[in-house]
């Protein structure tokens, strides 16, 4: 699929301009919005995603799909299989924290925003992505869990131009193997990522929990304290 890309200075956060302006997209192209600084970047269940200027990656790729509402599920597990390869180019060694968080050492350096439109017939996919990339030590501990930054793991600094290149090749071969096949090619890359060992504790939806498995869906198995198996499509974990 075609890519076409528009480029800020400084924006309030690339998935809210993308939301107020896919209508004047090209349905027949990804269109991918980045900016050197957001002033509202924000992530999962409404948490602030810091966003200084000329130091990370911030980027939606917006994707129309036409009766693609069976699409949604999976849409953030493939976006993290673009950013890993991405990551593994660089030589880092990344794993996956149910259900998308890209962790390095245990420390996240990405995470996604993906929000979903339904227009008619069409489903309209709003995949956000921030990675961290020449964010030094000092700003990543304001961030309020465990995080780095490619500067942080390697000790030199990247170009960003050239990650984000590699995540739009990415991004976009993984999105055409999707809306080919499906989550079914990538499964077993994914569940080779998984940072959770079977019978590990977590912390599901603030729940006490173990992990057990990732059924073909992409859904998470735990078994919960009361030994009770549970299958869960949403939500996230905590380790
Ligand atoms: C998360 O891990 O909670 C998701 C973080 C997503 C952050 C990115 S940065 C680019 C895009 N714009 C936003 O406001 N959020 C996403």
């Amino acid at each position: 699929m075609d890519m076409r890309s528009i480029h800020f200075r400084i924006i309030d956060s690339t998935n809210t301009w993308s939301k107020e302006n896919y209508r004047n997209f090209e349905r027949d192209k990804i269109t991918l919005v980045t900016a050197d600084q957001q002033t509202d970047g924000h992530g999962r269940y409404h948490r602030c995603w810091i966003s200084p200027a000329n130091q990370n990656i911030y980027a939606t790729f917006t994707l129309f799909i036409e009766n693609g509402a069976h699409l949604i599920g999976n849409i953030s597990q493939v976006t993290s299989l673009a950013i890993v390869n991405t990551l593994k180019e660089k030589n880092l060694k990344p794993a996956l924290k149910w259900p998308n968080d890209i962790l390095v050492n245990r420390k996240k350096i990405s995470g996604i925003l993906s929000e979903v439109i339904f227009e008619g017939n069409w489903t309209i996919l709003i995949v956000g992505i921030g990675l961290n990339v020449n964010m030094p030590a000092e700003m990543l501990e304001m961030i309020d869990q465990p995080a780095t930054s490619l500067l942080n793991e390697k000790g030199q600094t990247f170009e960003i131009n050239e990650i984000l290149l590699s995540l739009k090749t990415h991004f976009g071969q993984c999105m055409s193997l999707y809306l080919e096949r499906g989550f079914q090619p990538f499964l077993e890359s994914y569940r080779s990522l998984i940072m959770h060992k079977k019978d590990e504790p977590l912390m599901i939806n603030h729940q006490k929990g173990f992990f057990q498995s990732i059924t073909d869906d992409g859904a998470l198995v735990y078994t919960s304290e009361n030994g009770e198996t549970v299958t869960t499509f949403a939500g996230e974990t905590r380790v």
